[in-house]
């Protein structure tokens, strides 16, 4: 399963992209909001970062305005990947990038047949929100299940996205159910590294080592 970090915080993604197991970027406006920075330069200074793909966010909800916005957001680096909502519109311009041979993520996913129809218009990555979904009593996972069945039934190429990770559980379901990406928050990603008998098990080799002779 690939990682990628969900942030547009660009310290965030240098240090995550130090372990070396970084594959690539989810951004939005929400995230991008937070950085207070101009949209564009975030994404410039993310593109430089990580060579994998990056997903930047149309703002329009119609087809014309998406697809504008679509060539400017590509001109910006190679890897930038057209992130779309999930509504007529967005599904409408999923097809003409995927048709130009542009890379597609569609967001706001919550729903196996939302996902069947993005898959149908050629989208790169669905992103199904399992942390929002969660949050108004769902099973957000339950959805990732659906997706691997009904992809996996017609050979869809689409990727499934695990987006809205909250926890280390979401990223475990994920990779058990055979999702093809999770975007992590930076602080998911830490805590996927860390277990307290590992912590304990160094501090008792290292004690150990301290009584091995040097001559
Ligand atoms: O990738 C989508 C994600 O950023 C949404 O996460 O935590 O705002 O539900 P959240």
């Amino acid at each position: 399963m690939k990682i990628f970090i969900d942030t547009a915080d660009v310290d965030e993604i240098r240090e995550a992209a130090k372990l070396g197991v970084l594959d690539g970027v989810t951004t939005n406006p929400s995230l991008v909001a937070k950085t207070g920075r101009k949209m564009r330069e975030v994404l410039e200074d993310i593109c430089e970062l990580v060579p994998g793909p990056v997903s930047a966010e149309v703002l329009s909800l119609e087809l014309d305005g998406m697809l504008r916005e679509a060539r400017e957001l590509a001109a910006i680096a190679p890897n930038i990947v057209i992130k779309l909502p999930l509504t007529a519109d967005g599904i409408r311009a999923t097809k003409h990038l995927t048709d130009d041979g542009v890379r597609t993520n569609v967001t706001l996913c919550f729903s196996p047949l939302q996902a069947l129809i993005a898959a149908k218009a050629g989208a790169t990555y669905i992103s199904p929100f399992v942390g929002r979904l969660d949050d108004v009593g769902h099973d957000g996972m339950d959805l990732i299940a659906q997706l691997v069945e009904i992809y996996g039934n017609y050979d869809f190429d689409t990727q499934i996205l695990v987006a809205s990770v909250r926890t280390p559980t979401h990223v475990l379901e994920a990779v058990r159910l055979g999702a093809d990406v999770a975007t992590l928050p930076y602080a998911v990603i830490g805590r996927l590294l860390q277990h307290p008998l590992t912590d304990i098990g160094i501090e008792r080799f290292l004690a150990d080592a301290k009584k091995i002779p040097t001559s």
